[in-house]
């Protein structure tokens, strides 16, 4: 069965003018993805036409201020759109979702004291795990480790379950690994959290090109995700529940406003990339709207769609790939290889060479114009947990601007090592 995103992928790939670049002899194949995606020419116009028009501080009561207010406030709105809820002043922005987790993480732990718990989970990246460590031994808290199953490469939910307790503050999970492509029951984990009294962090960043996010439906308390990684330039973005955003007291400056959504926005942001990424979802709810012939959805109504078929087509080429990767003996899959589970995973894959080390296939990978990353890409606790440090894996992240093609190009390089 042909997914319906294969009769759009001319049309969407000539959208990203990155793609047509050349690696020596060959076209690029980008499967760098989870490090960071390309963007689509709307993205870069976006950033570009900020420059042109509206480039301007924030709060001025001039032409361009004015201007520059009302794409941060459509920002606000399209990101909110993007995660599910109604109230874009719960959505801030920052440099990156690792300084806007280390920054919360630090409001949060104002809040602890000694005998207060805190849980992080091995599979993790680690912008979701040492800024809460830090932050616990700042408070003089204690931090529980959710371990995990090191066959499949999966969060042990039973140990989750025997971890919280009653003392238990804050459950930082991620909704995805950025490593092995593992989906994680978060909706389940928030359920449990908030019946045991503990607030729920979701790291999204790796969710967020590849599944829709439905903030009220996940039942979590904050979010964070990272538009650089769903097609957008490099801003990080934070959601939280209005109250809890509220009633925390966070570390800001004296003029800088107390309310929502400036509150957790410190220091003058990134207009461009912020108007950059008001496009980036705008491109999304395009394709929303393409798949579905239907130019009158609204934009939620439209991601629904584009999320549908971006899962349908990036499923299609993760099984090729790992179907293909079964008769590479020398390469071990971490991670589910199982394909009626395929619910549980995205279509990230990590693999290890029984002779040959991540950073040496990876640069032969890359002088053949196939772009994939190597070592522990910051999933630290993950690499640390299967005794793969220091040499990591070998990561290929897909995503819906990759092809068939490139998938069996990526094979046959790995079945014929330089
Ligand atoms: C799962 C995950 N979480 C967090 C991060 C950190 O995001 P940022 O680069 O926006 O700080 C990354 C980046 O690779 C990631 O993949």
């Amino acid at each position: 069965m042909s997914a319906v995103l294969h009769d759009h992928i001319t049309n969407i790939r000539g959208q990203f003018p990155a793609l047509a670049r050349r690696a020596g002899e060959r076209t690029a194949a980008f499967f760098d993805g989870p490090a960071g995606t390309q963007v689509p020419q709307c993205v870069i116009d976006a950033v570009s036409e900020y420059f042109v028009q509206h480039n301007a501080n924030h709060g001025g009561l001039f032409a361009t201020s004015r201007e520059s207010d009302a794409v941060l406030a459509r920002a606000h709105q399209a990101v909110a759109d993007l995660l599910g809820s109604d109230d874009p002043g719960t959505v801030s922005f920052g440099p990156n979702m690792t300084t806007l987790t280390l920054s919360l993480s630090r409001a949060l732990a104002r809040t602890w004291s000694s005998g207060d718990e805190v849980i992080v989970s091995r599979l993790d990246h680690d912008a979701n795990f040492t800024p809460w460590v830090l932050a616990a031994a700042d408070a003089g808290a204690t931090v529980r480790y959710i371990d995990v199953d090191p066959v499949d490469c999966t969060m042990d939910l039973d140990d989750f379950k025997a971890k919280l307790n009653d003392r238990t503050r804050l459950v930082a999970v991620g909704c995805a690994s950025n490593a092995v492509g593992s989906v994680n029951p978060v909706k389940e984990i928030c359920r449990l959290s908030r019946s045991a009294g503990a607030l729920t962090f979701l790291d999204a960043v790796h969710f967020a090109p590849h599944s829709l996010i439905d903030v009220h439906d996940l039942g979590c308390d904050f979010l964070a995700c990272s538009a650089y990684k769903f097609f957008g330039p490099h801003v990080g973005i934070l959601w939280g529940r209005r109250p809890l955003l509220e009633e925390l007291s966070a570390y800001k400056l004296r003029p800088a406003a107390d309310t929502l959504p400036d509150k957790w926005m410190t220091g003058t942001q990134n207009h461009e990339c912020i108007a950059g990424t008001l496009a980036a979802v705008e491109y999304l709810a395009d394709l929303g709207r393409t798949v579905a012939d239907d130019e009158t959805l609204s934009r939620r109504s439209s991601l629904v769609y584009a999320y549908q078929a971006i899962m349908e087509y990036e499923q299609q080429l993760i099984w090729h790939l790992i179907e293909g990767l079964r008769s590479l003996e020398s390469y071990r899959l971490w991670g589910i290889d199982d394909s009626l589970r395929h619910a549980e995973r995205l279509p990230t894959i990590s693999i290890t060479h029984s002779q040959r080390k991540p950073v040496d296939i990876a640069e032969e990978l890359g002088r053949q114009g196939l772009f994939v990353w190597h070592g522990n890409y910051y999933a630290q606790p993950l690499t640390e947990r299967l005794g793969l440090e220091p040499d990591g894996m070998i990561r290929v992240g897909v995503v819906h601007y990759n092809t068939l093609e490139e998938v069996d190009r990526l094979l046959t390089a790995l079945r014929n090592p330089a």
